[in-house]
């Protein structure tokens, strides 16, 4: 202990041999620690780094925001790919963009000397309010499960570490630093947990981000069942954890530590040198809490390449045009397409001599926070350029349709309305102000319809708004999301029809925000220094669906230039008994005259349940691509956990006999055909 090493010595102790086992690795450097330098690990210094061990060698471990690409710091020196956020890459149900975003993004982090990426957010969107639904993917905790497991793994191949944040019930800005989410061990199971359990099962993520806020009364940083028990003993999690950003600023030092937070961050406030040794001289935590706290860090130092050579390491790249068109794919695949009466969309490029351009976020730039402040907290990007909505559209026009301003002179007009990530809207820190556009642009889009009947609505925003007071003049509407850097690219290209939207909502757009679960009252939400999960796991379609309200949108919503017809449900095993394996087949046939991508989506319900059961719980999906006229089986499998639920007398996951009805459909409300099983238990 406490030896000093030349350099050739510390090249030959054992942690530096990258034959021997990992686990032997770590044991040594770790059995090489004083206690002073594990306490030293324990917190962060200069906002990304951890502080180094220069006599071991342990360099810097350096992490870095975010979940739509990587910015190094917090300033523009340094410009990285802005992918769309994760509403929009969430909503192209393709699991394969996920892995392929987690991938680059990943490159992105080796590119600039990091070892992790402070991502993905899979915060389940619990409300339409939550300033941070941008940044998060779904309501549904199966999707989110799936795409939460192809981007960590996309990142983790690499070699970067996937922080998966913010563990758990972060679901709202609003008094997020204090804030207690008061939840059932059910709704946990079944609605929260999933997703963050499967990153562990599925994917080996590296790193967990605690939550800001208390669950069921406990800060996420010092909570032994969320930490100890629930993520490392139960989901058998190897990784390391680590506190969101000064979120340990109301905990406990031995409460943190025992609960196994590995690593305070930006900087030692709780987890200072002298807190610690303080706390241990009394016996408040043991030196295996501390051990098995720094262990976990080491190993994911080893897992990264930390000690190796850079030559033996995945190789980084950043601003590559194989990243942007990614950027530009996730964008386009993203696109829900809303509403089209009278198929104005797509736009026949030889046909229209003349479209108008007009509204606020025609000119929309992101990157960098956006036109009007530095908004979006931790999502904020920095690429090398950024295409507008307007720039897209020139770019398509170029020679062929004049671009002007005046609805009532043009044969099309297209509004481009939304948020933005101004403080208030789709942003970090606060929730949204209002549930809608603000009240000038529902002006201007009735106004231009008065002028212009062919007016296109493309939204460019990141969580469900209200469009009451003006759907049902406008026909035709475009969820454009935040697209990224290649956006007005990817916006003009659906809107002239290069590319059919197959974009599908991952998340229920209520017609008033009442009928949205988490708003029953001030208790349920914002809450005060509690907020009440009363809707328990009736969350987003599940309540819609049960309580029979019909939503502006439905969840797995989105329109096609084409139409797929659904045939022949087919389930192999109509009696299936213990682990026996459910087949379920349906014929997919592209009946339109345009190719085109169709999310298919199967839903459950336990017929016959001793306990309420949601009349629809998404099981299985599958996006696949038709020519026109072709036709495609599509197959899917379930088993007894896709049927059982957590059931809270006996505490476990349960599946009871009887029958389960299957739903296979285009969206959560649009079921094009109904099976059932029988489960013999
Ligand atoms: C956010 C995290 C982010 C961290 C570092 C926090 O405010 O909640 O998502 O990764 O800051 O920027």
């Amino acid at each position: 202990m406490n030896e000093t090493y030349t350099d050739e010595e510390l090249q030959k102790l054992p942690f530096r041999n990258k034959k021997l086992e990992l686990e032997k690795r770590v044991e040594d450097l770790l059995s090489r620690l004083t206690l002073e330098e594990k306490f030293k690990l324990s917190a962060g210094r200069m906002m990304w780094h951890t502080k180094p061990i220069k006599r071991l060698g342990i360099k810097p471990f350096t992490m870095y925001d975010g979940p739509h690409g990587v910015r190094p710091g917090t300033t523009d020196e340094i410009k990285s790919t802005y992918f769309p956020s994760a509403i929009c890459r969430a909503s192209t149900w393709d699991s394969k963009l996920s892995y392929e975003f987690g991938k680059a993004v990943a490159e992105e982090v080796r590119e600039v000397g990091a070892h992790m990426l402070l991502a993905p957010g899979i915060n389940i969107q619990r409300t339409p309010m939550n300033g941070r639904t941008f940044e998060y993917q779904t309501e549904d905790p199966y999707l989110n499960k799936v795409l939460a497991v192809m981007t960590v793994k996309g990142i983790q191949n690499q070699k970067i570490a996937a922080c998966v944040k913010h563990y758990i019930c972060n679901n709202q800005e609003t008094k997020r630093f204090t804030v207690s989410s008061e939840v059932s061990e059910r709704a946990l199971q079944e609605i929260y947990y999933p997703a963050f359990k499967a990153t562990v099962q599925e994917a080996d993520a590296w790193s967990f981000m605690t939550c800001y806020n208390k669950v069921n009364g406990i800060y996420g940083s010092e909570n032994y069942t969320l930490l100890r028990e629930t993520l490392m003993k139960n989901w058998g999690f190897r990784g390391f954890t680590v506190s969101d950003w000064n979120g340990t600023a109301y905990t406990s030092t031995e409460e943190c530590v025992k609960a196994g937070l590995s690593l305070e961050m930006p900087m030692a406030k709780i987890l200072t040198k002298r807190n610690m040794a303080k706390a241990f001289n009394e016996g408040k935590f043991t030196i295996d809490d501390i051990n098995e706290n720094i262990r976990r860090l080491l190993r994911v130092m080893f897992l990264v390449g930390l000690f190796d050579d850079e030559e033996t390491l995945p190789n980084g790249s950043r601003n590559t045009p194989e990243h942007q068109k990614i950027a530009r794919i996730i964008a386009e695949d993203g696109i829900v397409l809303l509403k089209n009466e009278g198929n104005l969309l797509p736009i026949n490029i030889e046909k229209v001599k003349k479209i108008a351009v007009i509204g606020p976020n025609k000119n929309f730039r992101l990157g960098g926070g956006g036109i009007l402040s530095g908004g979006g907290g931790s999502s904020v990007n920095y690429p090398p350029y950024e295409i507008s909505p307007l720039e897209g559209l020139k770019e398509k026009c170029k020679n062929k349709i004049e671009i002007i301003e005046t609805p009532s002179k043009a044969d099309i007009t297209i509004v481009f309305a939304g948020l933005n990530h101004n403080n208030g809207m789709d942003a970090e820190g606060q929730d949204k102000e209002v549930f809608g556009l603000p009240l000038e642009q529902v002006e201007l889009i009735k106004e231009t319809i008065r002028e212009n009947p062919h007016t296109i609505v493309v939204l460019i925003n990141g969580s469900p708004i209200d469009m009451d007071h003006w759907i049902n003049q406008v026909p035709s509407v475009v969820e454009a999301w935040y697209g990224g850097m290649e956006a007005g690219t990817a916006i003009a290209n659906v809107l002239f029809g290069d590319v059919n939207p197959s974009g599908k909502l991952t998340i229920t757009f209520p017609r008033k925000l009442s009928d949205s679960p988490a708003h029953a009252s001030k208790k349920t939400y914002p809450g005060n220094d509690k907020v009440f999960y009363d809707e328990g796991i009736f969350v987003g379609y599940r309540h819609f669906e049960t309580k029979n309200i019909e939503p502006l949108f439905p969840f797995g919503y989105g329109l096609s230039y084409t139409t797929f017809s659904y045939d022949n449900l087919t389930i192999d095993n109509k009696k299936v008994r213990g682990d026996g394996v459910i087949k379920v087949s349906v014929n997919i046939t592209n009946t339109g005259r345009l190719k085109g991508k169709e999310v298919v989506q199967l839903y459950i319900q336990d017929v016959e349940s001793s306990i309420e059961r949601p009349l629809k719980e998404l099981k299985g999906f599958k996006k696949i691509n038709l020519e026109p006229g072709e036709m495609k089986e599509v197959l899917f499998e379930l088993n007894k956990d896709d049927l059982s639920f957590y059931n809270p007398v006996e505490n476990s996951w349960v599946v009871e006999k009887g029958a389960f009805k299957i739903s296979v459909g285009s969206s959560s409300k649009d079921i094009r055909l109904i099976g059932e099983v029988q489960y013999l238990g």
